[in-house]
């Protein structure tokens, strides 16, 4: 079944806001929900703030007071939806727990996105990037374990593995390393699009969110891998945003941006397990039916041209929360050595990026290797969960007891 966002009518404007009660939903159960259904709930978390943050950056470039308004008012429904969902995680849940949820929607989302994505050059980034922030959530698992004695399994529940991506220590790159080639806006196929909204967005989010709550730990060990992993996502964010065509009118990016929450929101309602969150995906679907419509109107009359010219026909396959523990483990064998040079990818450590590393590690080992080191202090091995065998890369693999 084929739906086209732009053949549908949603809840008209004026009646899209809601009161106190509206807003205050019922969290999830931090124990017994699906932790895809917690992804999914992170995922548009990310794609909300996104939606917000895009609208403010418009306005203040904006000088007509009508565009100004319009974009106000449905800002004010985008502020009411983030509220709305990002309020679903359940408050008993440590900001560490969520992190790790975090990781799982950037393992799973950006794997997902790379197994679908048509165009070589973006496939090979989002590959490229799943395997970093693969590597995240093995050492913030570790950490879990070190400072609530807890394991990261009851949070993934095995649809995700927890084993070494590329090291962490690795990623620090040159800044100018980081700038990808954008697609061509003309040329690009509607999905690239899409795929490239949704991952810059969700990975700003995690940056976000590992910038605000990284200081709130007391132990050293949590607060300097925070500081670490954070300023790889400010890299995170550097190399998606720059997949994205720059010369996209604002119209135009308007126009993405709420296709994409049609997208999404579709999406997890054709997917969700839990029949309570899957009303709230169908009910923001029918509010962005309405922010889509307001947005091809803005374009028709300020861009000249018609939404159809840059949009798919119908919305394509759903964005899938899946295991994608194959394919991980086939990057890992093929990929875990790569680096960036400009705006392709190296094998070979080059003079920039040695430069790099010399400048940040200052000869020290830095806090993704030192979580893992006092685990195995504390614990007499590193925290892992592995259900599909040995690691692929053998100098990956635990090492017996002794020979490190
Ligand atoms: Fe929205
Ligand atoms: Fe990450
Ligand atoms: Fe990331
Ligand atoms: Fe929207």
């Amino acid at each position: 079944m084929t739906f086209n966002p732009l053949e549908h009518r949603g809840i008209p404007l004026d009646r899209q806001v809601r009161n106190w009660s509206e807003l205050d939903v019922e969290p999830v159960d931090a124990d017994h929900s699906d932790p895809y259904t917690k992804c999914r709930i992170i995922a548009m978390n990310g794609i909300e703030i996104e939606a917000l943050m895009f609208s403010h950056h418009f306005a203040r470039t904006c000088p007509s007071m009508d565009v100004k308004r319009q974009l106000a008012e449905v800002r004010y429904i985008e502020q009411q939806q983030q509220k709305a969902v990002n309020w679903l995680l359940p408050g008993v849940s440590s900001a560490l727990e969520t992190t790790i949820s975090y990781e799982q929607v950037a393992v799973d989302l950006t794997a997902w996105v790379a197994r679908m994505e048509p165009d070589p050059y973006l496939k090979q980034a989002y590959e490229f990037g799943v395997l970093e922030d693969f590597d995240h959530l093995y050492r913030y698992s570790n950490l879990y374990e070190m400072i609530q004695h807890r394991k990261a399994e009851r949070l993934v529940d095995e649809l995700t593995e927890i084993i070494p991506g590329r090291p962490t220590k690795y990623h620090h790159r040159n800044p100018a390393d980081n700038v990808r080639e954008p697609y061509d806006r003309d040329t690009a196929e509607p999905i690239s699009k899409l795929h490239a909204l949704t991952i810059m967005a969700t990975e700003q989010q995690t940056m976000n969110f590992y910038m605000n709550v990284g200081p709130e730990y007391m132990e050293p060990i949590a607060r300097q891998l925070y500081q670490e992993i954070g300023l790889v996502e400010e890299e995170h964010v550097t190399h998606y945003e720059s997949l994205v065509d720059p010369g996209e009118t604002w119209w135009e990016r308007l126009v993405n941006h709420e296709y994409n929450e049609c997208y999404l929101y579709y999406s997890f309602m054709q997917t969700e397990s839990d029949r309570r969150i899957k009303a709230i995906w169908e009910l923001h679907l029918d509010m962005e039916l309405e922010h889509l419509r307001l947005a091809c109107e803005l374009m028709r009359e300020h861009d000249g041209r018609e939404p159809e010219e840059v949009l798919a026909p119908e919305l394509p396959e759903p964005v899938t929360f899946e295991p994608n523990k194959d394919y991980i483990r086939e990057l890992l064998d093929t990929q875990i050595d790569l680096t960036t040079l400009g705006a392709g990818y190296v094998r070979e450590a080059h003079e920039r990026f040695e430069r790099m590393q010399e400048n940040i590690h200052g000869g020290e080992a830095p806090p993704s290797e030192r979580v893992v080191d006092m685990h195995r202090e504390q614990f007499g091995t590193d925290y892992r969960l592995s259900t599909e065998g040995e690691h692929p890369v053998e100098r990956l693999r635990r090492q017996p007891a002794g020979q490190r």
